[in-house]
């Protein structure tokens, strides 16, 4: 049951007025003012689904990584059973971090303050001096356990909530979860993480990077345009001159949310025909998938893909497959193909999450990603395209992480925090013809849409409480 609230600011200025839905513009004081950061924590942050990892970072009995939830340390935990949990990395005692590092492997994690003890499971074991209880008698032992988050598995990814009662993860994903099961759940094994991943502080606001995340292609052929000129989108088909101009590229189908999840579909053909020769309307589905597979797939592994994949799902994923986008609040999927000089094309699998660490403060955290069954070789060339673009060290996302502080600044000034940032560009198309998924679909080049719905449910999740 959600109750509408409109919290008000110190000054006046209501939050749900921050977003001006006749006008499609957002008040630029929500990228920097605390008392909107500090209701985020509780209203959006505590209230989503986090995305916390992979398991297969914690592959092992025992093994565990700590992680942040909104403003709140986590640890997450493998236990005897297998199970993954995901639990408060506050000490029921008095405070202190029950885990003071950021990964390892123990049976028994114990409080370095008092001694205090916990299974991976967090069930409180006991504290020292046994004799003397002195975890008190008040308390049994069944109520001294960590705070437990509600947590699952999604294609291995772990998201947790703080909402113990509300929408499941499948609900949260809506209508997005019939193309995000084209990313995540498509093979026999499933995916892995390549390494633990990157993490890096940039000084701008979480939303800045978020919004972007909710399927901003307008930007790439501005702020990337390098990847048209010099860049692996530089490459035309014969004939073509490289002009650097991206916005061909930026012809396709966008998926909306009311759930603010977003995504870009990218239109396969021109790879497709470049690599064949053929015209790929001619190409059956499985012609399409040997002359290019699915990111991160070798030609060896796509005839899985049929055990997990719809046949609607196949169509789309062979000709307008979804390549970037985001998942409401702070999370990036790239699930990228990447033209190379020799004329093939390697993937990248890559997921950010926007961590917020205060107004002006995010962690970047970059999971570079391959399916258990990708190649060596294949593998090899994934991790080396991926890191080389995205990530602390990617020189697309040194571009991007190069704009959020300066829009977080602009949002600090007297007269700047008084500006909006527009979402005018309106789609007026819908689905194209023969469309088969689900969602708020729109073909054509790239609009705000997708983003102006990231703005909406924020809204929505600001002016509601639990
Ligand atoms: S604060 Fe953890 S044992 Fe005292
Ligand atoms: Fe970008």
């Amino acid at each position: 049951m959600l109750t509408k609230t409109s919290p008000t600011l110190a000054d006046g200025t209501k939050i749900t007025d921050l977003v001006n839905t006749a006008t499609r513009e957002v008040q630029l004081r929500a990228l920097s003012d605390p008392e909107i950061y500090e209701l985020e924590m509780d209203r959006i942050f505590g209230r989503i689904w986090n995305l916390l990892g992979h398991e297969s970072e914690i592959p092992n009995s025992g093994d565990f990584m700590v992680r942040d939830m909104g403003s709140d340390s986590v640890l997450i935990t493998r236990d005897k059973d297998g199970q993954v949990h995901v639990a408060l990395n506050v000490c029921p005692h008095r405070g202190m971090r029950i885990s003071v590092v950021d990964a390892g492997n123990t049976q028994v994690h114990t409080c370095i303050y008092h001694g205090w003890a916990f299974r991976p499971n967090g069930a409180f074991l006991g504290a020292p001096v046994e004799r003397e209880t002195m975890h008190g008698k008040m308390m049994s032992k069944e109520q001294l356990g960590l705070k437990k988050a509600r947590s699952t598995l999604y294609g291995g990814l772990i998201f947790a909530t703080w909402n113990i009662n509300g929408p499941s993860f499948d609900e949260f994903l809506g209508d997005t979860k019939w193309y995000y099961d084209m990313l995540f759940n498509r093979t026999d094994r499933g995916m892995e993480v390549l390494g633990p991943p990157q993490r890096f502080t940039v000084r701008a606001n979480w939303k800045a990077a978020g919004e972007q995340s909710a399927a901003d292609g307008f930007h790439t052929l501005m702020l990337h345009r390098w990847l048209g000129e010099v860049g692996n989108y530089s490459k035309k088909i014969e004939g073509e001159v490289s002009t650097g101009d991206l916005s061909p590229e930026m012809y396709g189908v966008e998926i909306s949310s009311p759930h603010g999840h977003a995504m870009r579909c990218i239109d396969l053909a021109r790879k497709i025909k470049r690599l064949t020769g053929l015209d790929p309307e001619k190409l059956s589905v499985a012609e399409k998938l040997a002359a290019l597979p699915p990111v991160g797939m070798s030609k060896e592994m796509v005839s899985q893909l049929a055990n997990h994949l719809s046949e609607d799902q196949l169509k789309v994923m062979t000709t307008m497959p979804p390549q970037v986008g985001g998942m409401f609040p702070n999370v990036l999927f790239g699930f990228v193909y990447l033209p190379q000089a020799d004329g093939t094309v390697v993937g990248s699998m890559t997921m950010h999450a926007y961590i917020p660490k205060g107004p002006d403060k995010l962690e970047f955290v970059n999971w570079i990603f391959a399916e258990k069954d990708t190649p060596p070789e294949l593998r090899e060339k994934m991790l080396k395209q991926t890191i080389q673009l995205f990530g602390t060290s990617g020189m697309v996302e040194q571009d991007d992480s190069d704009t959020w502080p300066h829009m977080t600044k602009s949002a600090k000034g007297a007269m700047g925090r008084k500006s909006t940032m527009k979402y005018q560009a309106v789609y007026e198309t819908g689905k194209p013809a023969g469309w088969p998924g689900p969602g708020i679909v729109n073909e054509g080049f790239t609009k705000d849409d997708t983003q102006w719905h990231w703005w909406l449910h924020w809204r929505e999740l600001m002016t509601t409480e639990a």
